[in-house]
């Protein structure tokens, strides 16, 4: 069986106001039933294919986390929570180290919490030949066929078949600006980095004590000092003090030479920024996404997403307007990428 790694750590900044450091995007219905992060953990409750999964978090995040997987009835293997925030790769490092404990060939799923992903036939067809090739010593990253000039995702650039599927990795660009991002389509060759990955726990322990050591020496320590307290798992802060921020891309894929990516065509979006949830939600034919109590006139290409308030718009032309009952965003769709640094520039100042 394949353990499920479920990534629930990240801030998600570009979706401000609705995400907020207490409550990130992960946790919020968007798109579809249930919050993204649900929705990830039920892509990965089939028990003939998936054991329980293995939950990495902010400790802030802990009663959110575990609420949302009991409303879903799932029990977690684990779900082990994070002093501080130091990226993917010693939360994956963590996870590697808790699951070769029970079983020393571990395969793990890594899964973002962050995805809409349409998971047919096609989806669970990909799981197992990655499982396959993770199962041969592959780290396997999950590539989307790319349909448009996306300027927030990492690209890989898709080398030498290497049969069962799956093909060596030459490059990782990791998010392009828009001219990069149109050429990198237009020469084809290239997909995008889902940030999904598939590999045995022991290929990426060994891995990661050879290219990133420190980041090894972290998630050890972290998970010996670690202790109980209830159902969770408080990884040692000492130890996440000492290790590098750093994502699993830069730290290992761009490194080792058992990389590999596999090529795969279903629909998937990170709703990483508002011009993400706008697309998901399949605009009308004007081109309009109305969310909540909206009311939406003479307008074209825009969005409205309230939690409450009613909200009457009149005369937009490429304009997000994102509603949380506390705080209020108005901006042009097209350029949603920006809301990220905007936010981070307001909380340095206060
Ligand atoms: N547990 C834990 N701890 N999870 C984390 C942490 C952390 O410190 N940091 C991020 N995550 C989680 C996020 O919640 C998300 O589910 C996932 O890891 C990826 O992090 P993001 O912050 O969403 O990354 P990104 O979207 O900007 O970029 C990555 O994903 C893209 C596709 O979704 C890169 O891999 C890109 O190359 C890729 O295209
Ligand atoms: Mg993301």
């Amino acid at each position: 069986l394949v353990v499920p790694v479920v990534l629930a750590g990240g801030h998600g900044t570009r979706l401000w106001p609705m995400s907020r450091s207490a409550r990130p995007k992960q946790f919020l219905e968007l798109v579809g039933e249930g919050s993204l992060f649900q929705q990830t953990l039920l892509r990965a409750s089939d028990n003939e294919r998936y054991s329980a999964p293995i939950i990495l978090t902010n400790a802030d995040y802990r009663f959110i986390v575990a609420e949302q997987a009991q409303e879903l009835g799932i029990a977690p293997q684990a779900i082990m929570l994070e002093p501080s925030a130091r990226n993917t790769a010693l939360a994956i490092a963590v996870a590697a180290v808790a699951a070769v404990d029970n079983d020393e060939d571990a395969i793990l799923h890594v899964l973002a919490s962050d995805h809409a992903i349409d998971a047919g036939a096609d989806y669970y067809k990909a799981v197992d030949v990655a499982a396959q090739a993770a199962a041969n010593g592959r780290l396997v990253a999950f590539g989307i066929e790319p349909t448009r000039p996306e300027t927030g995702y990492g690209y890989i650039a898709v080398g030498e078949d290497l049969g069962h599927g799956v093909n060596v990795i030459d490059r990782f660009v990791e998010k392009p600006d828009l001219a990069r991002a149109q050429e990198l389509l237009t020469n084809g060759g290239h997909v995008w980095n889902s940030g999904m990955f598939m590999m045995a726990a022991r290929t990426y322990l060994s891995e990661c004590e050879r290219l990133a050591p420190e980041t090894y020496a972290a998630a050890r320590s972290a998970m010996a000092q670690a202790r109980r307290d209830l159902d969770f798992v408080r990884l040692d802060g000492a130890a996440f003090e000492t290790a590098p921020n750093i994502s699993v891309d830069y730290a290992i894929f761009e490194k080792t030479n058992r990389a590999a990516v596999l090529p795969v065509s279903f629909a998937w979006s990170d709703l990483g920024s508002w011009d993400a949830v706008w697309k998901a939600h399949k605009p009308d034919q004007d081109g309009n996404v109305a969310v909540g109590p909206a009311l939406m006139s003479n307008s074209r290409d825009s969005m409205v997403v309230s939690d409450g308030a009613h909200v009457v718009v009149d005369g937009l032309q490429d304009i997000a307007v994102i509603a949380s009952t506390d705080a209020i965003y108005v901006g042009r769709l097209s350029s949603a990428q920006g809301v990220g640094q905007i936010v981070k520039a307001l909380k340095s100042d206060d």
